[in-house]
């Protein structure tokens, strides 16, 4: 199958949203996802239409890419954040530097395994680069083990920091890719 590979436009929040809801209701969105499909689903239109705005083609803060099929059907999407230093990321730590963080990363059960999630990737990539970033990072739960191997297969590798959830005792660990 023939996908196109491009950043999101502002105006396309309604498939935005629709793609996050499909994301967190997978069965494993409990480990992929610190948010929920209720709380995602209970936001109003204008939350989807500025969160699309904010990372659409053109943003500088940020690029949501995603994977269209033939038919026009999303299948896929990660987004980039810029994180900038002096500011504090979502777990509460000091942003050091200037880098990338991808979060959101989603491919449609149908299309995994297919080489489609590194194509999406060298997309967000190579925006992150020409943007300027150095260094980009993610986090990934200690036991989401496809999410780990696809992330090492595309060159990233534990930083050694890693993120308490909760009561749970389980763990976020970070993973970084630096510009070569
Ligand atoms: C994470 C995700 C984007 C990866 O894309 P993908 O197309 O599935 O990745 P690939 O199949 O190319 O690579 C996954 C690797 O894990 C392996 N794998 C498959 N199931 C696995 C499992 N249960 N445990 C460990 N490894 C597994 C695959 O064989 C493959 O190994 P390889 O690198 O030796 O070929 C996709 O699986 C997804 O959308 N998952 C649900 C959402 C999610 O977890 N997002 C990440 C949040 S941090």
């Amino acid at each position: 199958m023939t996908y196109v590979i491009r950043s999101v436009r502002a105006d396309e929040w309604p498939a935005v949203r629709e793609l996050r809801l499909a994301a967190l209701r997978d069965p494993i969105a409990h480990l992929a996802f610190l948010e929920t499909y209720e709380a995602a689903e209970a936001r109003p239109d204008s939350y989807w239409r500025e969160r699309t705005a904010r990372a659409a083609e053109g943003a500088d803060g940020a690029q949501q890419v995603i994977a269209e099929g033939p038919d026009g059907r999303w299948v896929a999407s990660v987004t980039v954040l810029v994180e900038e230093p002096g500011t504090t990321d979502w777990a509460g730590l000091p942003v050091e530097r200037e880098q990338g963080h991808l979060v959101g990363v989603y491919v449609r059960p149908e299309d995994r395994g297919s080489g489609l999630t590194e194509v999406l990737f060298d997309a967000a990539l190579e925006w992150s680069w020409g943007r300027g970033l150095e260094r980009v990072r993610l986090f990934v739960h200690e036991e989401n083990g496809r999410a780990q191997r696809f992330y090492r297969r595309a060159g990233f590798v534990p930083s050694g920091v890693t993120v308490p959830l909760g009561e749970s005792g389980k763990r976020e660990l970070e993973f970084v890719l630096g510009r070569d």
